[in-house]
């Protein structure tokens, strides 16, 4: 067998190993008590998938004029890449994640375009139905590696406050959008038919405008939707530019980062009872009604002393945290206040909604750096059904989330929306700085109801003068 044969198999096997152990990654990744072990398994198959992917342009550069060229430049792409993405890592705080996902997201979208234009410049010598489909493949790749590179980018700007969050409104946005569509599909069908570059150039800059136009149109509060949409476009990317490369590895690895992202923003549509279109359609939160205070009667004032000695007597504690505790960073006294009440004999627990806060998985990380044990910490489907029989509930910093409107008034702008039934509890204490609204702007009954009492002030605060007083 010669180097070039052996190094295929090598690279083979190890592509398979690699993908298994993407898979295990992802389903490491669905749970808390996992997730470590689950970035293990990614940071090991990835190690694999790159280390069979030097062996393979080894084999393939073995005995050509210009190998030694082409192998310092893979040593020198990759020794920069991984610098730069080791002191990005190190550096970005938690709160930048977002934004630096998005500038990563592009780099995917911008691979795709530069691997569908080497395939469309390249003659391979295919011919019949197999030239139709490497046409094919250049053309979405370049495409959906085109959108998701300027959407992604913009993205980042938004996130990063270099251009301003709101969105803009082309007239006739969504037939614009559409119309794009319309004339991608239509192109791609004259393209296999006649393969001719300008087709190629005209695609490449309209999906560059769709894009941009895209993420431009929607509103900096759905910014976590269009993240993980734009995750689930540059895992397509990934995927056609495996085709055009003939890699299996990238073709798995792109339909697993393309359908998690699919449905990571199906979950946070769901969970805000939105529709995928309605959220590309933009609109949300920009003039959503409020119903005004005066309807509502008095709400209950109370202070921290009163609420320590509430909770001096409480046998069972629900805290529900929003994105209120994540500006507060209140998560540390509040895991004090866990730690202290559980001393006491107090069952706590805390009550997670799917979109608390501003992105997925948001308070479940703020309570792990905190270090509140994973057990106590449960869904919304896991604890709904508990609330009549607690004692306590404290809602430190939320408010769409524990919204009674969302399950009681069929008109109200989010009726329909899953919400933590908070209200059933015996006590509500609501922790915010004022009667404002939440992220929906839609006014919250909660806070009139008789069994809330209202404590104002900063979060973080607040639970600090609890634990003082306990
Ligand atoms: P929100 O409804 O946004 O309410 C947050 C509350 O925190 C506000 O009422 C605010 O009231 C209070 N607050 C702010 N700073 C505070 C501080 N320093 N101390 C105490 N309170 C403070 O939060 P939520 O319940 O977490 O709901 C999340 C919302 O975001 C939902 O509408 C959801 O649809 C939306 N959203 C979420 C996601 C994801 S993936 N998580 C994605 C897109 C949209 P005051 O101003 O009166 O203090």
């Amino acid at each position: 067998m010669t180097f070039i044969e052996v190094a295929g198999n090598v690279a083979t096997g190890a592509y398979v190993v690699a993908a298994l152990l993407f898979i295990l990654s992802l389903a490491g990744l669905s749970r808390h008590e996992t997730s470590r072990r689950g970035v293990s398994f990614g940071i090991v198959g990835m190690v694999i998938a790159l280390a069979a992917t030097v062996l393979l342009t080894l084999a393939g550069a073995w005995g050509q004029p210009h190998a030694a060229l082409g192998l310092i430049l893979l040593v020198v792409a990759v020794a920069v890449g991984g610098a730069i993405g080791l002191w990005r890592a190190r550096v970005v705080e938690m709160t930048g994640m977002p934004e630096l996902i998005a500038l990563l997201h592009s780099f995917v979208g911008l691979a795709a375009v530069l691997v569908g234009w080497n395939g469309a410049l390249h003659d391979d010598g295919l011919t019949g139905a197999l030239r139709d489909i490497h046409h094919a493949e250049v053309f979405i790749g370049v495409f959906i590696g085109a959108v998701t590179f300027t959407g992604s980018i913009v993205a980042f700007l938004k996130l990063s406050g270099r251009v301003a969050s709101k969105p803009l409104m082309l007239p006739g946005k969504n037939a614009l959008n559409l119309g794009a569509l319309v004339v991608f599909v239509a192109l791609t069908v004259w393209y296999v038919i006649t393969p001719a570059l300008w087709l190629l150039i005209v695609v490449t800059v309209i999906a560059l405008l769709l894009g941009l136009h895209l993420v431009a149109s929607i509103g900096g509060g759905d910014m976590p939707v269009v993240i993980s949409m734009l995750n689930s476009y540059s895992g397509w990317a990934a995927a056609a530019a495996g085709f055009l490369l003939n890699n299996d590895l990238l073709i798995v690895t792109g339909a697993l980062v393309g359908s998690s992202g699919a449905y990571l923003s199906y979950i946070m549509c769901k969970a805000m009872n939105r529709s995928f279109i309605s959220v590309i359609a933009g609109g949300f939160g920009i003039a959503a009604p409020s119903s005004s205070e005066e309807e509502q009667g008095e709400y209950h004032e109370t202070d921290a002393a009163a609420v320590a000695e509430l909770l001096r007597s409480a046998s069972s504690v629900i805290i529900t945290p929003g994105f209120g505790m994540a500006t507060a960073q209140a998560q540390h006294p509040v895991a004090d206040l866990t730690a202290k009440l559980r001393e006491r004999g107090v069952e706590v627990r805390f009550g997670i909604h799917p979109v608390a806060g501003r992105l997925p998985g948001h308070m479940n990380v703020l309570l792990a750096e905190a270090k509140v044990p994973y057990d106590i910490v449960l869904e919304l489907d896991e604890i709904n059904d508990d609330f009549p029989s607690t004692d306590v509930v404290l809602v430190i910093g939320a408010n769409d989330t524990v919204n009674p409107a969302a399950a009681e008034e069929p008109g109200s702008p989010i009726a329909g929306m899953p919400v933590l039934h908070v209200w059933e509890a015996e006590n509500v204490i609501v922790f915010k700085r004022s009667m404002a609204s939440g992220y929906a702007g839609v006014a919250n009954p909660l806070f009139w109801r008789d069994n809330t009492r209202m404590l104002f002030g900063d979060a973080k605060e607040r639970v600090e003068d609890i634990l003082k007083a306990l």
